[in-house]
């Protein structure tokens, strides 16, 4: 079965959202499919972090958002952040936040409710986490607030595996990850997606999500223009003189 068969896992309809007067995002429908890594691309402040942020439920105090977000066949807009973790979604969030005075392990651990909730072996999530980035198993027990910029990024990623989610919503991974760390978190995306996890991707470069991506938004300024499958969006001359620059790959 082609993976654009697969049965939606998360689909948004007519989704809005206002902060004060400022409507960042206008009628959103977009959908994700299990086993699918969708990409939404767009230039700054087009309303790419409110998408996910309103997916999770994660607007903050003066954000509102309206119209509705299913999940799993369920309307989930009116569920707390906490349902909607332990329902399987997962979103690394633009601003990485992080417990600064706990260890990375720890950091790392916290992430796990859902996966302890379903007795699955907590070393074994661990160990996926250490061995995709090593680092962070040397520096287990090191404060994760003295951790460097790149390093704070594998934690919050490794956080977010470590729910097992089903859907998981990254906000820009690849933001001051060095190329090789980058590719790295790519092949973990590419991984889960041969387990049926989808990925919602929000990525600066728009060349490499579109490359790994089965599918793509656009979205500008609070709506979005476009979609189609990633390998037509790459190719279409709009998306290429917009997004990815005159290079031919
Ligand atoms: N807390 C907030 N209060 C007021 N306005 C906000 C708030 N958060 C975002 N906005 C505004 O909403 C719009 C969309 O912001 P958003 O962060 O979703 O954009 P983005 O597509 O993620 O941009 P970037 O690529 O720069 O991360 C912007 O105009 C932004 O200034
Ligand atoms: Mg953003």
């Amino acid at each position: 079965m082609s993976k654009d068969q697969h049965p939606v896992v998360l689909s948004t309809h007519n989704l809005s959202a206002r902060y004060g007067k400022v409507e960042a995002l206008r009628n959103a429908n977009i959908q994700v499919r299990a086993g699918q890594i969708v990409t939404v691309i767009g230039p700054n402040g087009a309303g790419k972090s409110t998408l996910l942020n309103s997916i999770m439920g994660l607007l903050p105090a003066p954000g509102k958002a309206e119209g509705q977000i299913h999940y799993q066949g369920q309307e989930i807009a009116h569920c707390s952040v906490e349902q909607r973790l332990e329902q399987g979604l997962a979103l690394v969030p633009e601003k990485r936040e992080l417990f600064s005075s706990m260890t990375v392990e720890d950091n790392l651990v916290l992430g796990a409710y859902r996966r302890r909730k379903a007795g699955r072996s907590l070393r074994d999530g661990l160990e996926v986490i250490y061995t995709t980035f090593p680092r962070l198993r040397e520096r287990r027990f090191q404060l994760a607030g003295t951790m460097s910029g790149g390093e704070r990024q594998m934690i919050a990623l490794g956080r977010a595996l470590m729910s097992d989610p089903k859907v998981l919503m990254l906000d820009e991974p690849s933001l001051g990850l060095a190329p090789r760390v980058m590719s790295e978190v790519f092949q973990v995306i590419s991984r889960l997606r041969e387990t049926g996890v989808a990925t919602l991707l929000i990525e600066q470069n728009s060349r490499a999500a579109l490359q790994v991506s089965d599918y793509g938004y656009v979205l500008e300024v609070g709506e979005i223009n476009l979609e189609g499958a990633a390998a037509n969006l790459a190719k279409n001359p709009k998306i290429v003189e917009a997004y990815l620059g005159a290079a031919k790959h």
